[in-house]
């Protein structure tokens, strides 16, 4: 009996003994499995160094992008105005002395004044000059528009770096860099878009 009982209970052993080899195994291979993420996670410190690399790239892209879009349309035009406080007492270019008649759009009668920057080389224009253009109603008549054309180096090429912009007469600008000025302006002779010095 007891022969056979320890046979039978070898035989236990021996089939509890390949579960628990099977159970070993899975639990190996769990631990193993279980151990392989573990393996990522040590690298994915390492990856997401690898990743803040990049980051701090990130920000100095938008550092070496910064100088263009510094200023908004907006405030270029805020500063725009600023900058041609006064201009009433700046001189016309050549060929457009005082008032004179226009058939433009930008009114019956126009008055330009041009800063010294402009002045200096009508032909050239250099980057920073600046040109203004009263339009008028009639030869006595209101203001329509104060528009002004203010040349800034690398501003954009599609206006031959012109800024145009357009004011009322409290400064309210609209039309800042529009495609409408751009476009007619396009038009002038010498491909400067500028009509002051055709
Ligand atoms: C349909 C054509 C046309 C459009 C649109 C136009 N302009 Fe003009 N602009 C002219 C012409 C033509 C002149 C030349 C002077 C004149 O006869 O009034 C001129 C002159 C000027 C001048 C004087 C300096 C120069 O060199 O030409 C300024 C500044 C100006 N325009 C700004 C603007 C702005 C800003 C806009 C948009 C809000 C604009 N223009 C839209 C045709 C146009």
């Amino acid at each position: 009996m007891g022969t056979l009982l320890s046979s039978k209970s070898i035989d236990r052993i021996m089939k509890f003994l390949a579960q628990s080899a099977t159970l070993l195994t899975a639990a190996f291979f769990i631990s193993a499995c279980s151990s392989d993420p573990a393996t990522p996670t040590v690298v994915a410190p390492v990856q997401s160094a690898q990743t803040s690399t990049p980051a701090p790239g990130q920000p100095k892209e938008v550092k070496n992008s910064a100088p263009a879009p510094a200023l908004t349309e907006t405030q270029r035009a805020t500063a725009l105005w600023k900058k041609i406080q006064g201009f009433k007492t700046w001189n016309s270019p050549p060929g457009f002395p005082g008032l004179v008649e226009s058939d433009s759009v930008h009114g019956d009668f126009v008055r330009f004044y041009a800063n010294g920057t402009a002045l200096a080389d009508m032909k050239k224009l250099p980057n920073g000059s600046i040109i203004v253009k009263e339009g008028f109603e009639d030869d006595q008549g209101d203001l329509n528009a104060i528009t002004v054309m203010e040349k800034i180096e690398g501003f954009s090429q599609d206006s031959g770096d012109w800024l145009f912009t357009r004011f009322d007469v409290e400064g309210k600008a609209s039309k800042i860099n529009s495609s409408s000025c751009i476009r007619c302006h396009q038009k002038a002779d010498g491909g400067d878009f500028s009509f002051a010095n055709d």
